[in-house]
């Protein structure tokens, strides 16, 4: 794999060249979607080289029989994963007959462009067809932003040395499949297929958990850029529907194809009005024009930027990065559907199943809370409730009683989906992670009414679980949590996880807090949700026994926090000096050999001192980041922005420098060798910390005050950022000499700049 062949740019994503070996890596990086879907960047043209297809409806999902080696009382029965759904893309070509696919094909010239600023992706290159023919492509497609259930492709064949035929062929294929089924199973059952003038549409549902699906395409026809009417031939496949039009070219003449898509789904109508729904959709996409909806796409995505954009001046290729990273997140998540949330991979791949973890409430809250108005990130936190019940189911699964909630590592509609004894079971921090959105969101809204209204009943839920998880230990004379894996997951079957059991003691801690305050200031909310949980004095006061005792492995000799019970006994040998032919050690190592060993897979110790830094001492922060930093190998994507924010607050800025050039180009510099798979969108987020949190120092704790420390890299001139501060836009810009706030609200603005308060009136800018 070709690592390093994105042409730097301050907008968009280009490749200049065609490579074979990186069409897979280029679907990933190319990808486009809009919230509710997305896709790979697949050729719409047949392409016989090496592929990986895929187009993805968010929520629309599928349970694939789990696969373990040795099954353990509690695995989950199926493992939800986002489908690889029906293809509304593809256009096969022939010139004069001969089927046209880049892989038989002489290219140059060759330009493919991901337009961030405006949502696009572009493909233009000559082609000499190995019958002679030579061709110029171009070719233009989004998904828009403004109808999100449409989109739209612009396919333009030019014919450089040749009259003759030009036979463009549009379809609709239900017959796809996962690369990763687990038992090579077809997911999806085609219904119905229906014809009628330039547009089809193919009715589809997902075995056993009946989403039904329209896939609609509707075609018009430009020659030399004048509209024209063709003739179609029409071939119904059982899977699939085939429409060829040919058009008559002299040399020189461009023949263009418009194709409009749409997915419509029984998230949100009736069975039987989707075809209908989904006609419609492609026909007033056409009706509209490519032109008129591409200038709709352009708009909307000009408003993202206005709140989401981060400018760095003096480094283009952290410029290409950071807008990467923010425009991948977009297209993951809009916030607008509390059904919906973020996969790891988003709609760039299967990998982790398109289903929701504890980076949602861990990584990305913070960048849709800042970039976007509050209730995107509220939706984000009513998925955990709305799913709060079967947190619940799962706890009892496991043996725990009383309305205690076990959020699920992973999950699609609530239920736990993973499968490995050591995460399933024991990865249980993740339920921290849920209270700590929370948290989060309050502090940075004031928006406390969520609690009452439903933060609260998740909270008690959790409390509840850490309650009946830790136990007392006699010998230690205080509360333990055994047998359970941090976020370092090199790490299996510990006890006394300091991140784990800090997060326990603090759920419960916070809990009581809240409970207290609702009880004070929302009392109706109160009795009802005292009513529905049965919670009483006696069982708070249970809690806080727990929370009280709970004991930390601390190691006197250095004066840290031990990762888990006995980790000194480790032989303690940094990165450094491990010889780079062995890492990364999850490829290099056997599994027995990294989990004997002190390597930390990400930020765990500091995991928690991220999320809680107010609490512990600048002293504290720099003696456990000097003793975990240079043990962590940061072999998950979530691992950098974390250490480059803590870097950055402890004063170290070229080490949170270079943890952040890590992190920013994960995927466009293909770090991991795996871009191909998908990219890792989660850890987007994380690098939006890491440049807001980490170089910009914007805190909000728990007195509601926003703060910044904003320090700015070496390596660059400046650099600025915009959040949304409780409806008020507030820009920031920082340089190597100076540093502006510029209020643009209609409303006075109170923070704190290194301690100092400023106010800033309505549109007002302010030099500190
Ligand atoms: C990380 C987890 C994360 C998951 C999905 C794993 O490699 O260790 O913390 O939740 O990937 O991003």
């Amino acid at each position: 794999m070709n690592k390093n062949y994105i042409i730097p740019n301050e907008w968009s994503i280009i490749e200049d060249g065609f490579d074979a070996e990186n069409v897979e890596a280029s679907e990933s990086l190319f990808s486009i979607g809009n919230g509710s879907m997305g896709q790979r960047a697949n050729f719409e043209e047949d392409y016989s080289g090496k592929t990986f297809q895929g187009s993805y409806i968010g929520g629309i999902y599928y349970p694939d029989k789990t696969r373990v080696g040795w099954w353990k009382n509690g695995y989950p029965e199926y493992f939800a994963k986002v489908l690889n759904a029906p293809n509304w893309i593809g256009i096969q070509v022939q010139i004069n007959g001969a089927n046209f696919d880049l892989n038989t094909c002489e290219i140059s010239n060759f330009k493919r462009e991901l337009n961030m600023k405006e949502g696009w992706l572009s493909r233009s290159f000559q082609a000499v067809l190995p019958s002679g023919e030579q061709i110029e492509l171009f070719t233009k497609r989004f998904i828009s932003v403004k109808y999100n259930e449409v989109g739209a492709i612009e396919y333009a064949v030019k014919a450089l040395n040749f009259s003759g035929e030009i036979t463009f062929t549009p379809y609709l294929d239900a017959g796809i499949e996962n690369e990763d089924s687990n038992y090579d199973e077809y997911f999806w059952e085609t219904l119905e297929i229906s014809e009628s003038l330039n547009k089809a549409c193919i009715l589809s549902k997902t075995l056993k958990t009946e989403f039904h699906v329209a896939t609609a395409m509707e075609v018009s026809f430009a020659l030399n850029n004048k509209a024209v009417e063709l003739t179609q031939e029409n071939k119904v496949e059982e899977k699939a529907i085939y429409y060829s039009y040919k058009l008559a070219v002299s040399e020189g003449d461009t023949a263009t194809i418009y194709k409009y898509g749409s997915y419509v789904s029984s998230l949100n109508y009736a069975n039987d009005e989707l075809v209908k729904a989904a006609y419609e959709n492609v026909t007033n996409a056409k009706d509209l024009g490519y032109q008129q909806l591409l200038e709709a796409q352009i708009k909307s995505w000009d408003e993202i930027w206005h709140t989401a954009d981060i400018i760095i001046e003096g480094d283009v290729k952290a410029q290409q990065g950071i807008r990467f990273n923010i425009f991948q997140l977009n297209q993951t998540y809009m916030g607008t559907d509390a059904r919906l949330n973020i996969g790891p991979k988003g709609f760039t791949g299967e990998k982790y199943g398109g289903s929701t973890y504890w980076d949602t409430e861990a990584y990305c809250i913070p960048f849709y809370m800042a970039t976007k108005d509050a209730n995107v990130a509220k939706n984000l936190l009513l998925y955990r409730y709305n799913q709060l019940d079967k947190a619940i189911e799962n706890a009892e699964k496991l043996g725990f009683k009383n309305g205690a909630a076990l959020y699920p590592m992973v999950t699609m509609n609530g239920e736990e989906c993973h499968n490995e004894w050591e995460i399933t079971f024991e990865e249980i921090h993740r339920n921290g992670a849920m209270v700590y959105g929370i948290y989060n969101y309050v502090n940075y809204t004031q928006d406390f009414e969520y609690v009452p209204k439903n933060g609260l009943e998740v909270m008690i839920a959790i409390a509840r679980f850490w309650h009946q998880r830790a136990n007392f230990s006699a010998a230690k004379n205080q509360y333990v949590i055994l047998g359970v894996t941090g976020p370092n997951e090199y790490e299996n079957n510990i006890n006394n996880n300091f991140y784990t059991n800090y997060l326990a003691k603090w759920c419960i801690e916070y809990a009581v807090e809240c409970l207290n305050r609702v009880k004070k200031e929302y009392a109706n909310d109160f009795e009802r949700v005292i009513a529905k949980t049965n919670l009483t004095a006696e069982e708070t006061a249970k809690w806080l026994e727990v929370s009280n005792n709970m004991y930390f492995p601390f190691d006197e000799g250095k004066n840290v926090y031990l990762q888990q019970d006995g980790f000194l006994d480790k032989e303690i040998i940094p990165v450094d000096e491990l010889p780079k032919s062995e890492r990364p050690i999850n490829q290099k190592w056997s599994w027995d050999r990294i989990l004997r060993s002190c390597y930390i897979k990400q930020a765990d110790v500091l995991q928690g001192m991220f999320f809680f830094e107010n609490k512990f001492s600048k002293d504290e922060l720099e003696r456990h980041f000097d003793f975990y930093e240079p043990l962590t190998v940061h072999e998950s994507s979530l691992s950098p922005c974390v250490h480059s924010i803590l870097a950055a607050s402890i004063d170290r800025m070229p080490k949170a420098y270079e943890q952040y050039v890590r992190t920013s180009r994960l995927d466009l510099d293909d770090y991991n060798h795996e871009v191909h798979e998908g990219c890792h969108i989660t850890s987007m987020a994380g690098t939006w910390m890491s440049i807001v949190q980490g170089f910009g120092g914007m805190r909000v704790w728990e007195d509601g005050i926003l703060t910044f420390n904003p320090q700015i890299p070496a390596e660059w001139k400046s650099y600025s950022f915009t959040i949304n501060f409780r409806g008020n836009i507030i820009k920031v810009y920082k340089s190597q000499t100076e540093c502006k706030f510029f209020n643009e609200s209609e409303n006075e603005v109170h923070l704190f700049i290194k301690g100092e308060k400023i106010s800033i009136p309505a549109q007002q800018l302010v030099t500190v």
